[in-house]
């Protein structure tokens, strides 16, 4: 008898979700709204303005869902190397996202946060996100943890020279720095336990983690998939959900239930 071999991706068009079983912190590499837009005959930056709309409608699904973090990569720290007019179109999508979309945000008890190096952005990139933080910070349901300005290195850097300067002061010792410590010096500090994702989606086909969460997805569970980010939909993050649960984590031990080990 021959056995079709399991392909390296598994697809899982015929089950369904377990609402029991929902990732608490999905993180997404939101990439492809440059090739989406040229696909459609348009300038890059109609990608960026349709993915601005995908964000919403991942967001809405995400918390209908029961995930508890959605943290989404915005713009990275090397980013800063696009066209200016790029550049510039990106600076200016948190100003437009959340003017109009914050009341939604509200009425689904979304909580706004941000990590990276914010204080480098635009000044009115800045305000917009501080008040959109500031306008959510009362609501208790899924964290919406925008990665803007960020990048996983820099984050790390930053992170050991607050532990450094730590011991330099005398307040710790070399030897005491373990990873809670690495932990609670990182950007994803303020989510507490829910910091580590349990799951990382990357569209458009790229299997790479361009400088994401770099401690923090130790032991996610990676699933691409090939649509471009403002040709996803709700059905297809359900999709990348299901590909999920059918994952067996292991996190260096071996199922509960193995059969070869008795
Ligand atoms: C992701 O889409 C958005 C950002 C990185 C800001 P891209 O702009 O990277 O689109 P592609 O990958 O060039 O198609
Ligand atoms: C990663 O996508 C950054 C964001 C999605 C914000 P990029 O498009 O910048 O990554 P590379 O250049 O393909 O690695
Ligand atoms: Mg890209």
């Amino acid at each position: 008898m021959f056995f079709k071999k399991k392909p390296l991706t598994q697809t899982s068009t015929n089950l369904t979700l377990d609402h029991d079983r929902i990732p608490k912190h999905v993180a997404i590499i939101m990439d492809g709204n440059g090739r989406w837009a040229k696909q459609q005959g348009l300038p890059r930056v109609a990608g960026h303005q349709r993915g601005m709309e995908v964000v919403k409608d991942i967001t809405k699904a995400a918390s209908d869902l029961g995930v508890q973090a959605l943290t989404l990569y915005a713009f990275s720290t090397e980013n800063w190397k696009r066209p200016a007019n790029e550049v510039g179109f990106l600076m200016k999508l948190p100003g437009r996202f959340f003017d109009t979309f914050v009341p939604e945000l509200n009425e689904n008890n979304v909580k706004v946060q941000v990590m990276g190096y914010i204080d480098q952005l635009p000044a009115d990139t800045q305000r917009a996100v501080n008040d959109a933080i500031a306008q959510t910070a009362q609501n208790t349901g899924m964290v919406l943890n925008f990665a803007l300005n960020y990048g996983g290195r820099a984050e790390i850097i930053t992170g050991v020279q607050q532990l450094a300067q730590k011991v330099v002061a005398g307040e710790l010792e070399a030897s005491e720095i373990d990873e809670t410590q690495i932990t609670n010096s990182l950007m994803t500090a303020p989510l507490g336990e829910l910091a580590d994702p349990d799951l990382l989606i990357r569209t458009s086909g790229e299997q790479r983690l361009s400088n994401f969460m770099l401690w923090q997805l130790a032991y996610a569970e990676f699933v691409f998939i090939e649509q471009h980010w403002p040709a996803v939909t709700p059905a297809v993050f359900e999709q990348a959900l299901i590909t999920y649960q059918m994952r067996d984590r292991r996190f260096g031990g071996i199922k509960e239930n193995n059969s070869d080990v008795k």
